[in-house]
């Protein structure tokens, strides 16, 4: 096996052997503050959400009621509940690189909103996502999986499928 931390391969094996350890680490080595992090970037997203609203100086109807996200380097939905309580309707498409993190993810859909949430098992760097099809790109904790010309690709990829000038972008990471 490659010794490339950057290799798409290396990644997948390494979260199909530790995804469930991460969460808890992830969980512990922030005191918890993990959970709250990604609550207020969604909250930022709903605020942006409302301030595109304005437009002449008039508040306008939503322009989309059932908002489509797609969650880059998903994990097992981490964000789904946040995003869900922003956005009720909302419908996400999730990626994750790791078959053994997809088959989680699949598991714990179908005990709730399993209509709402597509989870695919795919290289979020390799997306064919539909071109201008996302009102939404949200990315928690996976940007650090790339380097610098992968994080150009991925630039990219979402930059084709987030609408304009509809669509909005949240990243979220941390260091260590
Ligand atoms: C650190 S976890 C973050 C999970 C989740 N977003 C969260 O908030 O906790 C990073 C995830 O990115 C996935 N990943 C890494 N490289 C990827 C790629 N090229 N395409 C899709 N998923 C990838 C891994 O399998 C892993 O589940």
């Amino acid at each position: 096996m490659t010794d490339d931390i950057y290799d798409p391969t290396y990644v997948a094996a390494l979260f199909d052997r530790c995804s469930l350890r991460y969460q808890r680490w992830s969980a512990v080595s922030s005191f918890g503050f993990v959970w709250l992090w990604r609550r207020q970037c969604v909250d930022r997203l709903r605020g942006q959400s409302q301030i595109a609203r304005i437009q002449n100086g008039q508040v306008t109807k939503h322009a989309n009621k059932s908002p489509q996200v797609v969650d880059l380097m998903a994990g097992t939905g981490e964000i789904w509940p946040h995003i869900f309580d922003a956005f009720p309707r909302a419908q996400i498409t999730a990626i994750d690189i790791s078959a053994a993190v997809h088959k989680k993810a699949v598991t714990r859909l179908q005990q709730t909103r399993s209509r709402q949430v597509a989870h695919l098992n795919a290289n979020a760097l390799e997306t064919d996502l539909p071109a201008t099809s996302t009102d939404m790109v949200v990315a928690t904790f996976g940007l650090k999986t790339f380097n610098a010309d992968q994080q150009t690709v991925l630039a990219r990829q979402i930059a084709r499928i987030l609408h304009s000038p509809r669509g909005r972008l949240l990243f979220l990471d941390r260091d260590v």
